[in-house]
């Protein structure tokens, strides 16, 4: 047991009692963040003439050795060590002897650990917007590929219009870049730096604040020491952004596990991407698709109990406090993980354009077009919807499709059908007059794809990678 507080206390902590209260087999996680806190803290101490210059070349160099000892290999991070802080601190001292104690000078580990977790999820905010936009470019890729690849589009998994896949593929652009976007709000939102709030109320010592803010890369020192220490606001923000990305690769990936499926073959999954049955030769699993479907539930879960844990949390710190990590930094490696394994089946997916195309002809998917045709010709909208219902039964009953009956049969339902009809009601033809902004026909489709196109040059990622 190493601790840096023993001074006040008579009896030597319960083991037990230890074990729970440690944080160090997470929060080592926290390592590169405490030491550059650290760093940025003692050059600011030096400015403000409360550090000789000899101390803080010290401590620095301490510190310095410190990292790339334990990135080497050389130093291990051990749970003797109730935290990254104690640790740090502790080999600091040990280290370099007397100076290494004046580092924690108008710092408590309250703003500390407040700072370090900051300056991570900042950097994992970066990080899983990088691993959305790899998603982004692959999705554009698809659509440029398959503007005119034609498939039904569905409302309560009924086929119900023809659209093509690049439509399919820019409804998922927009959640994906949205969920982009969302990471940027946060980002911007709680770049503020917490250093220098002290345990919940400031310090005597002449700190500069705004300096270490921005040696730390951050907007401006926070505004309220006691907020600064007690706020998990954008843990619980970045969260929900993250459960929402989850929510987003889950909906994808129920439908690639349909569209894998040998009901509709739309899709095939890569042989990399995919898994065999111990049992059933023939079987060829979608089971990453499946699995990143599951994992949404472990973010959410994530959300749902830091949320909890921070609801009856009365100001300021609380050890309550310290079960933001764990949770937070499973959901990190989960959507982290889960972004990178979908845009890779995703790249590598085939797509069936040939069951794609004879599933919407073959679906009624042209049925409304069928109605406007006669609508075109004077026939009133409720009247031409009867005579396209009655079109369809007499199709279900032949087990044909509507492109395939001949121009009796269309004239038998109706005489306002001529031979136009068979023109009007091609999947071509339904989905290329569809040209209102967002509607599938190509040119319409084409002006979006530019604007996609002009987000991803204008990324807001741009000089953020730290
Ligand atoms: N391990 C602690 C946490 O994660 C660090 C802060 C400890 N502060 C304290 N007053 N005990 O929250």
């Amino acid at each position: 047991m190493a601790q840096l507080w023993g001074g006040r206390f008579t009896k030597e902590t319960d083991q037990l009692v230890y074990r729970f209260n440690a944080s160090i087999s997470f929060d080592k996680k926290l390592f590169e963040e405490d030491i550059e806190g650290s760093i940025a803290h003692v050059v600011m101490l030096e400015k403000q003439g409360i550090l000789s210059e000899d101390e803080k070349n010290a401590i620095v160099k301490g510190l310095t050795g410190i990292r790339e000892d334990v990135n080497s290999g050389k130093l291990e991070i051990t749970d003797v060590y109730e935290d990254i802080h104690s640790f740090v601190e502790a080999k600091l001292i040990e280290r370099i002897g007397d100076a290494g104690k004046k580092l924690h000078t108008g710092r408590s580990r309250n703003d500390q650990v407040a700072l370090d977790m900051k300056m991570h999820i900042r950097k994992e905010i970066v990080n899983i917007a990088e691993e959305l936009e790899e998603l982004l470019h692959a999705l554009i890729a698809v659509m440029e590929e398959n503007m005119d690849t034609y498939m039904p589009g569905f409302t309560h998994l009924q086929k119900a219009q023809p659209i093509t896949l690049a439509h399919h593929m820019g409804a998922y652009f927009e959640m994906f870049h949205r969920d982009s976007l969302r990471m940027r709000d946060i980002y911007a939102r709680m770049n503020y730096c917490p250093l220098g709030s002290g345990a919940l109320a400031g310090t005597t010592y002449p700190l500069d604040r705004v300096y270490t803010a921005s040696l730390l890369g951050f907007e401006g020192p926070t505004l309220n020491s006691m907020d600064s220490v007690a706020d998990r606001d954008y843990i619980i923000e970045f969260l929900s952004a993250s459960s929402t990305v989850m929510m987003h690769l889950s909906r994808f990936c129920e439908e690639i596990i349909l569209w894998n499926s040998n009901e509709y073959r739309f899709v095939e999954i890569d042989d990399a991407y995919s898994t065999g049955s111990s049992i059933m030769p023939q079987k060829k699993n979608p089971d990453i698709a499946e699995l990143i479907r599951g994992k949404t539930g472990r973010v959410y879960g994530a959300l749902m109990a830091i949320l909890t844990t921070m609801k009856g949390i009365p100001l300021a710190y609380n050890k309550d406090m310290q079960e933001d990590k764990e949770l937070t930094f499973d959901a990190v490696d989960t959507v982290k993980g889960c972004l990178a394994l979908f845009t890779g089946m995703l790249k590598t997916m085939k797509f069936n354009k040939e069951a794609m195309a004879s599933s919407a002809m073959n679906g009624f998917t042209n049925a409304t077009d069928a109605a406007d045709y006669l609508v075109g010709k004077g026939v009133p909208f409720r009247d031409a919807h009867g005579i396209v219902g009655r079109l369809v039964l007499y199709c279900i009953e032949k087990d044909t499709c509507i492109d395939a009956l001949s121009i009796e049969e269309w004239k038998a339902i109706s005489p306002v059908f001529e031979e136009d009809i068979y023109d009007a009601v091609s999947l071509k033809t339904c989905v290329e007059k569809r040209l209102t902004i967002g509607a599938p026909g190509q040119a319409a489709m084409k002006k979006v794809l530019h604007t996609y196109k002009g987000y991803m040059d204008n990324s807001w990622l741009k000089g953020k990678k730290i």
